[in-house]
C-alpha cells in the first residue's frame, strides 16, 4: 500500500455497509444530528427569509462532510421539513436540490445507493475539500455541516519537524503534549476555518444561512478534554505495537491525528474576523453530561475504527490483520482499563450549534 506524507489531513470514513463501516458505526454522531433537529426548526422558523428563493425557483442546500449516511439523510430531511413548513404558510414550496459534499475518495457509491427512495429532493455529489471553493458564486441558500469541522486540512507541519519546538515525539495529538504542539494545531484550525468561511461567503446568497455543529470544549477548559483521551490511548496502542515490532517507531513518531476541538470564544472570534456572517445564535446542544455512561469500550473502539482506519492504513501501510489486532484487542482493552476517566472527559465536551446568516 502507498505510504502517506506525514501531514495528511482527513481521510474519509470507512465506506460500504459492512461491520466496520461508518454507516454502521456512527450512532454516537447520530446523537448530535438528533439534538440538532429542534435548533434547525428554530433557525429556519426565525432566521430564514424565504424571499431569498421564490417558490418558483430551486432551493439549494449543501451538506459539507456528509460521509455515507444515514446521518446526512436524516439532517437533510429535518432541514427540508422545516423549510416546507415555512413555505406552506405562504402557498407553495420550491423544488429542492441537495448537494452532498465530502472528499473525492469518500464512498459516494454507498451514499447514492442508500439514498432514501422517497426523498423530496434532487441529489448531487460534490467532491472536494470544504476548505476550498466548491460551488459557483451566490448559489446556495443553506449550508449545513455536522461532526466534520473539527478535521484539519492537514497535520500542522511543525509537529512532524524534528527541529521544531512543536515536534510531537511519542504522541499522536496535542492532548497531554507540549504547549507548542497545541499552539500549532490551534493555528492550523484558525487557518482552516478562515478558508472555510471565505469560500462559503462567496457561495451563499445574501441572507442565506449556515447551520453548523462543531465539536468543542468549554471556554477555559483544559485542552485535553473531549475526545483527546480517546486519541491519546490510541497513540499508546500504536507505541505498544511499535515495541512489539508490528509497526515502525519512526512512523508512530510522525503520526498525528488532524483533529482539533475549538471553544465557543475561539469560534466566535474566527467568525467575527471573517466579517461576512452575522452570528444569530451559538448554542451548546449537549449542555449536560450526556448519556455516554452506556457506551462500552468496544463501541468506542468500533466508532474510532470507522473514523481512523483509513488514516492509519495510509500512514503505516499496514495490513487488515494489524488493524484488526489494534481495534479488536489492544485498543478496546486499554479503553476498558480507563473507561471511567474517559467517560468523565467525554461527558465534559460540548457541541456547538452555530446559526450564521450571510450579510
Ligand atoms: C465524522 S464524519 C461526519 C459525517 C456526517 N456529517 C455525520 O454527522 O455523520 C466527518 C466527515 O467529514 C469529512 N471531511 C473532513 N474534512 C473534510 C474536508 N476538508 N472536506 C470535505 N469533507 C471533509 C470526512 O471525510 C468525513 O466523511
Amino acid at each position: 500500500m502507498e505510504s502517506s506524507s506525514s501531514t495528511t489531513g482527513a481521510i474519509p470514513m470507512t465506506g460500504g455497509d459492512g461491520r466496520n463501516s461508518y454507516a454502521n458505526n456512527s450512532s454516537l454522531q447520530r446523537i448530535v444530528v438528533d439534538r440538532s433537529k429542534s435548533i434547525i426548526d428554530e433557525a429556519i422558523a426565525n432566521y430564514l427569509d424565504i424571499q431569498i428563493c421564490p417558490s418558483s425557483n430551486t432551493f439549494r442546500i449543501a451538506d459539507l462532510g456528509c460521509s455515507v449516511g444515514p446521518n446526512t439523510f436524516i439532517a437533510m430531511k429535518n432541514i427540508i421539513e422545516a423549510i416546507d413548513l415555512k413555505y406552506s404558510k405562504s402557498g407553495s414550496s420550491p423544488e429542492f436540490h441537495v448537494f452532498f459534499n465530502d472528499h473525492a475518495s469518500n464512498d459516494f457509491n454507498t451514499l447514492f445507493v442508500s439514498l432514501p427512495p422517497e426523498k423530496p429532493y434532487f441529489a448531487a455529489g460534490v467532491p472536494g475539500s470544504f476548505h476550498t471553493r466548491l460551488f459557483p458564486k451566490r448559489t446556495l441558500h443553506i449550508v449545513h455541516s455536522t461532526n466534520s469541522l473539527h478535521w484539519l486540512s492537514q497535520v500542522p507541519k511543525e509537529v512532524t519537524d524534528i527541529n521544531s519546538p512543536a515536534y510531537n515525539k511519542g504522541r499522536v495529538h496535542y492532548t497531554n503534549a507540549r504547549y507548542e504542539v497545541f499552539e500549532a494545531y490551534s493555528a492550523q484550525y484558525a487557518k482552516d476555518i478562515e478558508a472555510f468561511l471565505h469560500a462559503r461567503a462567496e457561495e451563499i446568497v445574501c441572507r442565506g444561512l449556515m447551520l453548523l455543529t462543531v465539536s468543542a470544549i468549554p471556554d477555559e477548559a483544559p485542552t485535553e478534554l473531549g475526545m483527546g483521551p480517546l486519541i491519546d490511548i490510541l497513540g499508546f496502542c500504536l507505541m505498544d505495537m511499535a515495541n512489539m515490532g508490528m509497526l515502525e517507531e519512526a512512523k508512530v513518531d510522525s503520526f498525528n491525528v488532524p483533529v482539533y476541538k475549538t471553544t465557543p470564544r475561539e469560534m466566535k472570534k474566527l467568525v467575527e474576523r471573517n466579517e461576512c456572517f452575522n452570528i444569530e445564535r451559538i448554542i451548546d446542544i449537549l449542555p449536560q453530561e450526556n448519556n455516554l455512561k452506556e457506551v462500552s469500550a468496544q463501541t468506542y473502539s468500533d466508532h474510532t475504527r470507522a473514523i481512523m482506519e483509513g488514516v492509519i492504513k495510509l500512514h503505516f501501510g499496514c495490513s487488515d490483520h494489524t488493524i484488526d489486532h489494534l481495534f479488536q484487542h489492544l485498543y478496546p482493552k486499554k479503553l476498558e482499563d480507563s473507561l471511567a476517566n474517559l467517560l468523565k472527559s467525554m461527558g465534559k465536551s460540548i457541541v456547538l450549534f452555530l446559526i450564521l446568516r450571510r450579510k
